[in-house]
């Protein structure tokens, strides 16, 4: 029997998603995937290591109580509407497993995170893609756009640009569905829709410790929403979907945000310095409220900038698709990391 005549059609047509490249070992600049190029707190290290015992055999607890507590103290919302989740891409999954049928539509401007697309392909559902204009700016039409489920990266990748919450609170006051606010990038912008759910049963926001908090490799998310939405969430989700190392690192985490916001801050100071250079080399540059900057030679084909890049060690973003083949993203490293990308840039492109 071949076992390719049995997998559903969906499946058999879809590429699957392409995460960025993550080389393993040798020593390269690693400007490609958004992480933070500072440590986490030593105290998640800590309490890492102090849960290294035999109560590793044990499973932890499926809700993650003890973190959905400490969330609901941080972002001012009760337990009740928060739900964690393997990295957030695996709330993303729980979102379209609960509101996306065979059939149904999921919509989101583009260019934006592309396993969106993925998520509604996997459920066998189809997609609305509205673009974006050239400022990435809310696309008209948007809000009137048919669909269940409207995902809004915000701020969004890979542009960077931050659509401002009194605007996507109209947004989710139109849209007749549910609109999925995903903040990965937010503590980078210093601006939130969380307190958009307190007021709108449509509204979802999503965070994740992968990029402010410095933790990409624990994989660990936040969902707040309504309460009725949080119950459906938890329906969908794997039983024990996050493991007892992460709900403690999490926990860390958020008992010391003041060593986020200092890693945010630096971060932040590199991106302003790293935005007026690559200006200064006659890019045009979006402005960045994330991690990483979007950088723009209108017209040309960057494919060998980006590949002389990779020869010389230093590893950034490069979609080549019609639309985006003119650009670069490339994350905000340490302030050391950005001045050599910088020198090489400016060689390559003499
Ligand atoms: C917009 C957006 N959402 C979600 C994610 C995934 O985050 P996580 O590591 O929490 O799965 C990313 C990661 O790059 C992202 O860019």
């Amino acid at each position: 029997m071949d076992p390719l005549k049995v997998v559903r059609e969906n499946i058999l047509r879809m590429a699957g998603y392409v995460p960025g490249e993550q080389p393993r070992g040798g020593k390269v600049i690693k400007l490609n995937t958004n992480e933070n190029p500072y440590p986490p707190s030593p105290r998640v290290l800590e309490a890492i290591r102090s849960s290294l015992d035999e109560s590793l055999r044990l499973y932890p607890q499926p809700t993650a109580d003890d973190l959905r507590e400490k969330a609901a103290e941080v972002y001012g919302l009760p337990p009740e509407c928060i739900i964690a989740g393997n990295g957030s891409d695996e709330l993303l999954t729980m979102l379209v497993r609960v509101f996306v049928g065979e059939g149904e539509k999921v919509v989101y401007p583009t260019p934006t995170y592309t396993l969106y697309e993925t998520l509604a392909e996997i459920q066998g559902g189809g997609t609305v893609e509205v673009p974006f204009p050239s400022d990435f700016s809310l696309p008209a039409g948007l809000a009137e756009s048919e669909g269940k489920v409207l995902f809004l990266a915000n701020p969004n990748s890979p542009s960077g640009t931050l659509v401002p919450t009194d605007q996507v609170r109209r947004l989710a006051e139109s849209f007749r569905g549910i609109v999925v606010v995903d903040e990965a990038y937010a503590d980078f912008a210093g601006e939130t829709s969380i307190p958009l759910v307190r007021d709108l049963e449509n509204v979802v926001v999503l965070r994740t410790f992968s990029k402010s908090f410095s933790l990409a490799g624990i994989r660990l998310g936040l969902a707040f929403g309504n309460p009725g939405v949080i119950e459906q969430m938890m329906k969908v989700k794997d039983s024990y979907n996050v493991n007892r190392l992460t709900q403690v690192a999490g926990i860390a985490a958020l008992e010391d945000l003041e060593w986020m916001k200092e890693n945010v801050r630096k971060v932040v100071r590199t991106r302003e310095r790293m935005t007026e250079k690559l200006k200064e080399m006659g890019f045009t540059v979006l402005p960045s409220r994330a991690n990483f900057v979007f950088a723009r030679r209108e017209g040309e084909y960057l494919k060998n900038l980006y590949e002389g890049l990779k020869e010389r060690g230093i590893l950034v973003r490069f979609f080549d698709t019609p639309s985006l083949r003119d650009a670069l993203r490339i994350t905000v490293g340490t302030d050391e990391e950005v001045d050599l990308f910088l020198e090489e840039l400016a060689s390559l492109l003499k």
